[in-house]
């Protein structure tokens, strides 16, 4: 499925000289494979690290390196790509380039085309640590960022000389997730803050021992991405998940159902969408032991005594009505039989926009599977069937949906 945020978009990968050029490799692999157009412009000291026929076959284009011959004969490639840009990312950027970019130099086709563009950078430094502690290089990466430059890294590990220490590049999957970021920021749920809940709440009978369901996180989690993509503040109130988590989300991690009902009502101020995935116990063990229980001789039975935990979506309600927020609150309902029916009571119960009925019998759909297939129901009493989607593709639909609400 096409990547609804990189696909088409003009990347152009600058890779300076370093170890971590090979690591850019891997990202330019992520972008193309995302539908990116990835320009890719190397320095000559990047080509000493990893072959320029590494990024030509990977982006599927030529690779530009020198100003001045360039294959195509295009004298000075750099306006032409300067202006097809619709974001820069350059990685690894060494110490030396970083100081020419501080101080606008354009003494290589990098430098040149990165003076020469109107498009946002996000940069991933990487390099010995004392060269990234030097106070020049750490007053280049201020300069940069107080002109707007997102700055990815660099982390702490083993680096290129066999010590540890801080100046590691950063993951590529973190330099995406920072380049979505980048590019969502003028998006049509910019200035909007998104609240989703995900996981399964555990309520503990003894400290070794809980209740819970099934939930993986995984619906929750895509929630949360497709709302940063969209250029939303998005924040993950989660409870245990079994994949990991977004980068470019925050997140709270909660246990127990009330965990999560405070966590969720504390935030409640600052939310302009609150969008309910989590699987939340209804029920909780009335007291959970201090110590593991015991096994002992004659003891066949063990009656647990449940009380109902809080329902947060109720409460949500309680609170919006006495402030107006969130504008938008969308719930889910996970059901085994009388979908729709079942799915229309608990979206009068609980005062939603919307409800996003999932039938959770359906095999390869709903609790732990990567697709879902949803019914979306609306105050109005409008409803729409979708089919079985991957649910990032869900996800993205609840969000849009979110948005012609608010
Ligand atoms: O996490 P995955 O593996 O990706 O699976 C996704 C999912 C199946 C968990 C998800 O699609 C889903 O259906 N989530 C809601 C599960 C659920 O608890 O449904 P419910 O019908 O019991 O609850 C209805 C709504 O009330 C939900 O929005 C729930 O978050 C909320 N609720 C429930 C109980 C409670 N005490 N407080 C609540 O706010």
């Amino acid at each position: 499925m096409a990547d609804r945020l990189l696909s088409g978009k003009h990347i152009l990968l600058g890779v300076t000289g370093g170890i971590a050029a090979y690591k850019a490799a891997d990202l330019c692999s992520k972008l193309t494979q995302a539908g990116a157009q990835v320009d890719v412009i190397m320095t000559e000291a990047a080509t000493r690290f990893v072959g320029s026929l590494t990024f030509s076959a990977l982006s599927g284009r030529s690779v530009r390196v020198d100003m001045w011959t360039e294959p195509g004969g295009q004298p000075i490639p750099h306006v032409q790509m300067a202006a097809a840009a619709d974001l820069v990312i350059v990685a690894p950027l060494s110490a030396n380039t970083l100081a020419k970019l501080a101080v606008g130099l354009a003494d290589n086709l990098l430098t040149a085309t990165l003076l020469a563009t109107a498009a946002p950078w996000v940069v991933a430094p990487a390099m010995e640590s004392h060269m990234w502690s030097n106070p020049a290089t750490q007053a280049h990466a201020a300069t940069l960022r107080g002109r707007g430059v997102v700055q990815v890294g660099p982390g702490v590990g083993r680096l290129a000389s066999g010590a540890q220490g801080v100046g590691r590049m950063a993951e590529p999957v973190e330099i995406l997730a920072a380049a979505r970021q980048r590019l969502a920021q003028q998006g049509p749920l910019a200035n909007h803050r998104v609240l989703v809940t995900a996981g399964g709440t555990q309520e503990p009978l003894d400290p070794v021992r809980f209740i819970t369901n099934a939930s993986s996180g995984k619906m929750g989690v895509a929630l949360a991405e497709a709302a940063r993509d969209l250029g939303a503040v998005a924040m993950l109130v989660h409870a245990p998940l079994a994949i990991a988590l977004p980068f470019g989300v925050e997140h709270a991690a909660v246990r127990t159902a009330l965990e999560m009902r405070d966590a969720v009502l504390t935030r409640l101020p600052a939310t302009d969408i609150l969008i309910a995935a989590a699987a939340v116990a209804d029920f909780r063990p009335a007291a959970a032991a201090g110590q593991k229980i015991k096994k002992t001789p004659g003891h066949e039975e063990l009656v647990l005594r449940l009380v109902r935990t809080p329902d947060i979506l109720v409460d949500v309600a309680a609170q919006r009505a006495g402030s107006g927020w969130p504008k938008v609150v969308i719930g889910f309902a996970a059901e085994t039989e009388n979908l729709l029916a079942n799915a229309a009571a608990k979206l009068a119960a609980k005062q939603l926009d919307m409800i996003v009925a999932n039938d959770v019998t359906e095999p390869g759909s709903g609790f732990g599977a990567d697709d879902n297939r949803v019914t979306l129901l609306y105050r109005d009493g409008r409803q729409e069937a979708l089919p079985l989607l991957p649910k990032e593709e869900v996800a993205w639909r609840i969000l849009n949906a979110a948005r012609e609400l608010i």
